[in-house]
């Protein structure tokens, strides 16, 4: 198993692709595997597997995608100009995040069935808001 790794991250090296590259594909994996479970927690309407879930993605989101030139040093050359969309992104997701963490203490003192549906529709902004970038940054001009 080490071996294998260990080839295989020779081979990632010697390919050409910078750790950098590297770092934001698993960094981006992580991100997808929280969002994940934010998600099978709405299906199955846990709401403290969600309140738990949200706050692993909160810290992750930040930590990836809060700093500008952080991520900048991630991107290809090409693509640097996109790193300011990473800044928003992080807004609008620790915005749709608070929604959430409002809906599950009642803050505004809302019914069970306005709550839940406040959080879901944020739940879709966060996924929409990684779509926004991926589209962005895929897109071929
Ligand atoms: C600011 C831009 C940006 C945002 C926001 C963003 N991503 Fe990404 N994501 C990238 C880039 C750049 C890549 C790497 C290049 C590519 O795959 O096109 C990537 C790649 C990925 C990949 C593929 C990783 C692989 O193994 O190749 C996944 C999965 C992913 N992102 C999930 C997410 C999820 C989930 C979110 C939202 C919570 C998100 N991303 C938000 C820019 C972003």
């Amino acid at each position: 198993m080490k071996k294998v790794l260990l080839t295989s991250l020779v081979t990632l090296v010697l390919s050409g692709a910078s750790l950098n590259a590297y770092d934001l594909k698993i960094n981006m994996q992580l991100l997808n595997a929280d969002l994940n479970i934010v998600k099978e927690g709405f299906m199955t309407s846990d709401k403290e597997g969600v309140g738990i879930a949200i706050e692993r993605l909160a810290k992750h989101t930040e930590e990836l995608l809060g700093n500008q030139e952080k991520f900048a040093k991630m991107l290809p050359a090409k693509k640097k100009n996109k790193a300011k969309e990473a800044k928003m992104s992080a807004q609008i997701i620790a915005h749709n995040i608070q929604i959430i963490r409002d809906a599950i203490v009642n803050k505004f003192n809302q019914s069970e069935t306005i709550r839940r549906e406040e959080a879901q529709r944020a739940y879709t902004y966060i996924e929409h808001a990684c779509f926004r970038c991926h589209n962005i940054v895929r897109d071929v001009e």
